[in-house]
């Protein structure tokens, strides 16, 4: 730990993931007075600009209550008062003479401290990601000091592009200073993950396949890529969210207990229960795109002029995992992702075994552990209940632990937010270690390769719809249960 001042620096400062993510974050984190003392941010980027400028689009990026509720005043306050923490340079993305200039920049806010504390956010496209690297660490690297590098998402696309970033990467920082960002481990339902797991006895006895049928964890969202399918088309849903944000559930929920909470416990559990996971093959995922809602209002995926003329990248996608260990053989884990669906909705749901020697034939239903990640965050077990009455009726009810009615009082805080603090912390426990991201690409890989390949096509799904009826037929068969499926 420092004990000099801290600076943050954010590359990509006037981009659209500091503009939604980074800023909103900090200042989370200064109007609870999390940031250490003496804190600035310098942003930086390659568009000119004045600071009065950056400090309106500072403001117009974050959300402020109305001016006539009783916080509306104290916000817009604290607001003017973290505007003057903030900082701005322009320059390019590759000029040692620009980063000299943030060098100089960086000594004046530390009041030339002799251990100051830099954290570097990279809120960057990935082709500008190592030549910004190699410049902070050429000409903004503090020797007595701490230097702390956040890095975002796509690393690499595939096990050797990540490997290759790896390479160059580690060449410049150790893995101590590299704090890769999968913004889901800093949602507070999947931080509940653990404690979950390992602070209530009654989960930890029935945690496996004795018990557990299979696992389903849902990732949907109601729009679809809205003009940034140029992007997205480089990447496809599997790796925009399944190699990493649910990748990062299912190890959570499928791991063993880590010998304490340190961050190298916890992550080498993680990449332990990885190395168990079969790659995938072609035959465990079913692929979807999406066209036009049947209302006809919502374009399809290739109506976007972003995307290119005939792709087939997938927009949705389902498959299964086996996990070849003695806790989990033979039980299917079931990812399913997709953009432009019915509803937005993330969820793990847990389906248990049927009651052995069920005394109740035909009344009975499957036990369900679901945990929503969002949205309206909840924890709920579904069981077998008497119906309240006169007859001897079995009902399906909830155990629920609803957060908006148990903890109403409670702001949830952002995941930016609780990983950036983590990362001033110095806390790597909810970031992506090296072997854990080969863990990943080396499960994912093969089936890219052939996605790649077009030797996959997606099946069309309507903007709005539930996905393609393969995908629910596809999860049938591998092995989830609805309600009363019996
Ligand atoms: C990002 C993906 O990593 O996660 C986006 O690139 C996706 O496509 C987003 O929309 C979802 O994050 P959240 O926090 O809104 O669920």
């Amino acid at each position: 730990e420092a004990s000099g001042p801290t600076t943050i620096t954010v590359f990509g400062a006037s981009g659209d993931l500091a503009k939604k993510k980074t800023y909103p974050a900090l200042f989370g984190l200064y109007r609870n007075q999390f940031l250490p003392k003496d804190t600035q941010i310098i942003g930086y980027a390659r568009t000119k600009m004045d600071l009065p400028e950056f400090h309106t689009r500072i403001t117009s990026f974050i959300k402020l209550p109305d001016e006539d509720k009783p916080e509306g005043r104290e916000v817009r306050e604290q607001l003017q008062a973290f505007l003057k923490l903030c900082h701005y340079v322009s320059g390019q993305y590759d000029q040692d003479g620009d980063f000299d200039s943030l060098n100089r920049t960086l000594q004046q806010q530390e009041r030339f401290h002799e251990r100051p504390n830099r954290l570097f956010y990279m809120a960057l496209p990935p082709s500008q990601f190592v030549n910004v690297a190699k410049e902070v660490r050429h000409h903004c690297y503090v020797e007595h000091g701490v230097n702390r590098l956040i890095v975002e998402k796509p690393f690499g696309h595939d096990l050797e592009s990540s490997r290759e970033l790896q390479r160059e990467l580690s060449s410049l920082f150790t893995e101590e200073e590299v704090y890769r960002i999968d913004h889901y481990l800093g949602k507070e339902m999947v931080k509940n993950l653990l404690i979950l797991r390992f602070a209530n006895v009654f989960f930890g006895g029935i945690w496996s396949r004795q018990f557990i049928s299979n696992v389903q964890i849902t990732f949907k969202e109601a729009i679809g890529t809205e003009g940034r399918g140029g992007y997205f088309d480089e990447f496809g849903i599997i790796r925009d969210v399944m190699q990493n944000h649910m990748l990062q559930m299912l190890s959570i929920v499928g791991m063993e207990c880590p010998v304490s909470l340190d961050a190298e416990d916890v992550r080498d559990e993680k990449v332990k229960l990885l190395r168990f996971i079969r790659p995938l093959e072609a035959k465990d995922v079913v692929l979807g795109q999406y066209t036009r809602s049947e209302d006809g209002k919502q374009e399809g995926y290739l109506d976007d002029s972003t995307v290119p003329a005939g792709s087939k990248t997938p927009t949705y996608a389902v498959a299964v995992f086996h996990i070849n260990n003695e806790r989990w053989d033979g039980v299917p884990f079931i990812l399913k992702c997709g953009k432009a669906l019915d509803q937005q909705k993330t969820e793990i749901r847990i389906q248990f075994r049927d009651v052995p020697g069920n005394i109740f034939p035909h009344q009975t239903v499957r036990n369900e552990l679901v945990v929503r990640v969002q949205p309206k965050e909840a924890v709920y077990v579904k069981m077998m209940n008497k119906k309240p009455g006169l007859a001897f009726d079995t009902t399906i009810s909830e155990l629920d632990l609803s957060y908006h009615k148990r903890y109403a009082d409670v702001k949830i805080p952002d995941a930016y937010e609780s990983l950036i603090l983590d990362c001033l912390r110095g806390d790597h426990s909810n970031f992506v270690r090296d072997d854990e991201l080969d863990a990943a690409w080396k499960i994912f890989t093969p089936v890219l390769a052939k996605i790649d390949a077009g030797e996959m096509e997606p099946v069309p799904y309507a903007y709005g719809s539930r996905g393609p009826a393969e995908g629910d037929e596809f999860v049938r068969r591998v092995g989830y249960q609805h309600d009363g499926g019996y």
